[in-house]
């Protein structure tokens, strides 16, 4: 097992931070093209959704969170990844890590009903919701902060898709974020990590898909690895900012760009606080064929990805880093 122990010091990272609001869209974009470029990672404020609204999302969270574990796991993750994720559901780091993550989740798709013709995809479908005479009104926040944290997805979208030089809509087309496949997932870290043993909040990862959009509340606990490659490896904290959403790039945008854009390593070490975050995982269409943008190929940097569905590779992703549901039907 790696020794973490001498890396772990307190190293503070310092992120890009693009405003929304900013009417210098250049400004903006060549400030998210230099991150993208660097890390991956940057702060995005002025956003729209107000403080109070977050603030009643966590509180909601914190309720789900604070049930009892029988009433949790009347909600269990289905096969379409909806639902709550005990802790140590999921294995992110298997070289590092002993177990799973000491994390708790509960995982909200966007709702396709059954009489949908795209509702057997695997990552569309109705979501499971706790009982609304336990967590009334849970549902309806949840499906807003699902809108609005949609809604910024796509504007961010547009800004990235300047900074690879398509036309500023190109990601906004029904085969992409049109109809895309977006993910909010409600997270609760306990516990004290100690890396030297192999304990870990979230193991060491790249996020999947496109980018993720991450809400988390004043506690630290994430960490970048800005180069994976070197020995030992690095590690910075990213200090949440209040109202700031922590934005970074997934593999599927370092491969749809050629490895152009970076997806950086992270992670997540627990400092004994209970923590609570909820990161929004957005993909293109479940059918987007993943191959290389048309502006970042040319003769001398041909592809070097194979084009490949979103939703294999997706699942892909998925089954690698979760745990068989048979284990919870025994
Ligand atoms: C993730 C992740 C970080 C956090 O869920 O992929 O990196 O702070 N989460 O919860
Ligand atoms: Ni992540």
């Amino acid at each position: 097992m790696e020794n973490h122990t001498k890396d772990s010091t307190m190293n503070v990272s310092s992120l890009n931070c693009i405003d929304l609001s900013d009417d210098d869209l250049h400004n903006s974009v060549v400030s998210l093209k230099q991150a993208c470029l660097d890390c991956g990672f940057f702060y995005v404020i002025n956003h729209g959704i107000n403080e109070e609204f977050m603030d009643d999302v966590f509180e909601q969270s914190k309720k789900f969170f604070a049930l009892p574990l029988e009433e949790k796991m009347k909600v269990l993750r289905n096969e379409k990844h909806r639902g709550y994720t005990p802790v140590l559901d999921e294995l992110l780091d298997p070289e590092n890590q002993v177990n799973g993550d000491h994390k708790e989740g509960y995982y909200i798709g966007i709702e396709v009903p059954k009489d949908d013709p795209h509702w057997d995809k695997p990552f569309y479908g109705p979501n499971p919701w706790p009982d609304a005479d336990v967590l009334p009104g849970w549902r309806e926040t949840m499906e807003k902060y699902h809108q609005e944290a949609l809604r910024i997805s796509k504007a961010i979208a547009r800004l990235l898709a300047l900074a690879l030089d398509l036309d500023v809509d190109y990601f906004d087309r029904t085969e992409m974020l049109g109809k895309p496949i977006a993910t909010m997932r409600l997270l609760r870290y306990q516990g004290v990590s100690d890396p030297s043993n192999g304990i870990y909040a979230c193991g060491a990862h790249c996020d999947f898909g496109m980018m993720t959009l991450l809400a988390t509340d004043s506690v630290t606990g994430l960490q970048i690895c800005k180069d994976k490659k070197a020995t030992p490896q690095k590690w910075e904290y990213v200090p949440p900012i209040k109202g700031a959403f922590i934005v970074n790039l997934g593999d599927m945008l370092e491969r749809w760009s050629n490895g152009f854009f970076k997806s950086t390593l992270h992670r997540v070490l627990g400092n004994g606080q209970e923590r609570y975050s909820i990161p929004f995982f957005v993909e293109p269409n479940h059918d987007c064929l993943v191959e290389c943008l048309p502006t970042c190929k040319s003769e001398s940097n041909l592809p070097k990805y194979p084009p490949i569905k979103c939703s294999t590779y997706l699942t892909q992703r998925y089954k690698e880093t979760h745990a068989e549901l048979s284990i919870y039907h025994q």
